[in-house]
This record gives C-alpha cells, structure tokens and sequence, in this order.
C-alpha cells in the first residue's frame, strides 16, 4: 500500500527547490524528463507511488502542485526539458501575475482570494491517491508569495486535512546578505508563527548555511540558485562510522545556528544510502552513541535512529555509502532569536508598515505582528 506525499511549492524559491527536487527524483526512479520511463528502467520494484502517480502504463506524473502570484519562475520551468513533466491542471498562476511584492500580507490576502481554485487541485489530487499520508510545502520565508500564501495554505490545510501530516521544507534568509529581501523579519516572523502551530514537522534549510557549504565544498564564492539548490547530501564518504561521524560536524550543517555548550540534540535519524553491512551499521551506531551522550538531552534517553535506504542503480556515485542525518537540536532557539532581534529593530522605527497595513489583515492594526512575537 503505498503511503503518497502530494508537495505543493509556492513563489519563487518554493518552485525552483521543487523542480530541483522532481529532477532528482525523476533520475533516481529511470523517469526521463517528460514522464515516459527509461527504457533501461521497465524492471524496477522500487516504490515509485509514493511521490508519482501513472497516468498510463509508462507514464509518470508527480503529485505535485505549483503556485505562484507571478508567472515568470512556472514559466521558465515550463521552458526547460520538464515542461511535460508536471500535469498542466496543477499549475496555478495568477492572471495579473504581478507576485506579493515581498509583502507577506499581500501573499496571505492573494490565498484568500484564490483559496476555491486551489483547494480543487489539492482535492483532485488527494482523490487520486489510495493512502495519503499527506502534504510537504515548499518555500521561502522571506519574499511575499512563499511566506505569505504557504502560511495561508499552512492554515487552511491544517483545519481541512487534520489527521494528515503536514511538513515543510522552509527556506530561511541569509542573515548575512544585506542585499537580502529587507523586510524579511517581518515576514519571517509572520510566518513562524504558522510554522509553529499549523506544521506537524518543520525542516530548515537557512541560506547562509547552504551557501557556506557550496563556498567550502565546490569553491564556489558567490553562489547562484541553480549550484546551491543543487547542493545534495553533504557527506560522502566511504564507512558507515566516517558517514555518520560527519554528519554530525557543524560545518555539513544546513543551519547556522550558534552553539553553545548547553544546546544539544533531542533526536537523531541518520539515513545510510548505499551498500552498508548490518553489522557494519549496528557498530558504528554504538560508537555514535558514545560519542553524542554529552551532546544529548539530559532529561530522557538519547534517541538515535538509523535507517538503511537503497541506492538508485539509475545514479553513477562514485562512494559506496551516502548518508543524511535530520536533527532535533536545541540550538534552533538561536535562530528564532536572530528573527525576533531584527524584527524588533525594524519595528522600533516603524519602519516599511505602509504596505502592510495595505491588507485586510492589518486594517484594524498591527496585532498580528505582536500576536506573532
Ligand atoms: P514574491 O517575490 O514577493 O512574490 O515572493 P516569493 O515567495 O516568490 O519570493 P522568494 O521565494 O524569491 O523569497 C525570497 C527569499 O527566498 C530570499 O531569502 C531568497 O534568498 C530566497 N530564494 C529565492 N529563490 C531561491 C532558490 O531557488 N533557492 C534558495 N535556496 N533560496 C531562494
């Protein structure tokens, strides 16, 4: 029975890390880029349900919908080798197309306007599958349509599919470019609000983190997009022990979040891709397990998990064993803080508010903002 994940990816930053994905996705399964099935991959007992549905024997579709308040990103992945990829009905821009501006009240305000039309495509798409198990977001925190719309969708979906999960991929803002959306706080804020009560499970990518690692790792200084949203899993290394003693090395981290001796980790799953030894496996955990016990809660037994997952035989890697590690870790407080710091030096001088009492939601004055902090 398979277990469907429908995504949906909002703005800019949401499609562009949505269609990275589906590319990867797509080369792990022997799906080409319009769908059809390599001819080298008719063979396959891989799961291919979980995140494809068929629209004929050979033909692959993912259950993804796109979003965006301005035509222009759906427009350029409609240009490349996967315009036939996605299923034209899951496409959704608006007419005017003129985006939220980097406002997230305007995104919010557009996802009441557009909520009917929406929900149509995520009902089609949940009476497509047998066993939903439920929804990813994917999008930035920052901009307008990411932040404002994915909160808005955060909020509904939550209250219509409550007993389904629903995870984010949430991109935060490189706090160190200045050049960076300016009244990011305010909807950075906005949104981890609903980050906080709407999602089941949050995973941050902040841009600061991602663009260190592709400066260090491919020396690359100034990253564009497509090389950072390209940037994989971290770690590739040849023992399962050299795997998982990585994954837990600050620099490999995709969130820069300042550490401090009191912060540790509640939980831990690493997940080994690759040929690796049960035995192999089991001994290295131990010794993870050693290694962590200071950086572990004090308060209840330290939580580390390992899962083995299978390599596509579609993928040429050159190492013998790939792994991923996704971490509770207290030190994502820091983070917060570094939000509600900036937040309140823009909001002491009131600046960049116009826009936003523009919408409904701040007509009758700024409790959001404060309801949010
Ligand atoms: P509007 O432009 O206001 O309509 O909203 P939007 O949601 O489309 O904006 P966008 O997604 O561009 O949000 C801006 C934030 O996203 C900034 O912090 C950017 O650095 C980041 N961002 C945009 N595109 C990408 C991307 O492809 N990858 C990554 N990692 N970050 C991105």
């Amino acid at each position: 029975m398979p277990r469907e994940i429908i995504t949906i990816q909002t703005g800019q930053c949401g499609n562009q890390i949505g269609n990275e994905f589906w590319s990867h996705l797509c080369a792990e399964h022997g799906i080409c880029a319009d769908g059809t099935l390599e001819e080298y991959a008719t063979e396959g007992v891989d799961r291919k349900d979980v995140f494809f549905y068929q629209a004929d024997d050979d033909h692959y579709i993912p259950r993804t919908i796109l979003l965006d308040l301005e035509p222009r990103v759906i427009n350029n992945i409609l240009q490349s080798r996967y315009a036939n990829l996605y299923n034209p009905e899951n496409i959704y821009t608006t007419e005017q197309g003129s985006g939220a501006g980097n406002n997230w009240a305007m995104g919010y305000s557009q996802g009441e306007k557009i909520w009917e039309d929406i929900l149509d495509i995520v009902d089609r798409e949940t009476e497509n599958s047998d066993s939903l198990e439920g929804f990813s977001l994917l999008h930035s925190i920052a901009g307008g349509t990411g932040s404002g719309l994915g909160s808005f969708i955060l909020e509904r979906m939550s209250d219509r599919y409550e007993k389904k999960l629903l995870q984010t991929y949430s991109v935060f803002p490189n706090n160190e470019d200045t050049s960076d959306v300016v009244v990011q706080p305010y909807n950075s804020l906005l949104t981890l609000r609903r980050l906080t009560e709407n999602a089941d499970c949050v995973t941050v990518l902040d841009n600061a983190a991602l663009n260190r690692i592709v400066a260090d790792r491919l020396h690359i200084q100034n990253p564009d997009f497509v090389q950072t949203n390209q940037l994989a899993k971290a770690i590739r290394k040849t023992t399962v022990l050299d795997v998982m003693r990585r994954l837990l090395q600050s620099k490999n981290k995709m969130v820069s979040t300042a550490t401090t001796k009191k912060n540790c980790y509640i939980s831990i799953l690493n997940i080994i891709q690759g040929e690796a030894d049960p035995t192999e496996v089991h001994k290295s955990l131990l010794r993870i397990r050693e290694r962590c016990a200071e950086q572990m809660i004090p308060w209840g037994p330290a939580s580390i998990q390992v899962a083995l997952s299978k390599k596509s035989p579609y993928v040429q890697t050159s190492h013998r064993v790939s792994g991923l590690m996704i971490a509770n870790h207290t030190s994502i407080a820091s983070l917060f803080k570094r939000t509600v710091d900036q937040y309140d030096r823009l909001r002491k001088r009131n600046a960049f508010l116009d826009m936003y009492k523009r919408e409904a939601i701040f007509s009758d004055g700024l409790e959001e903002f404060d309801d949010s902090r």
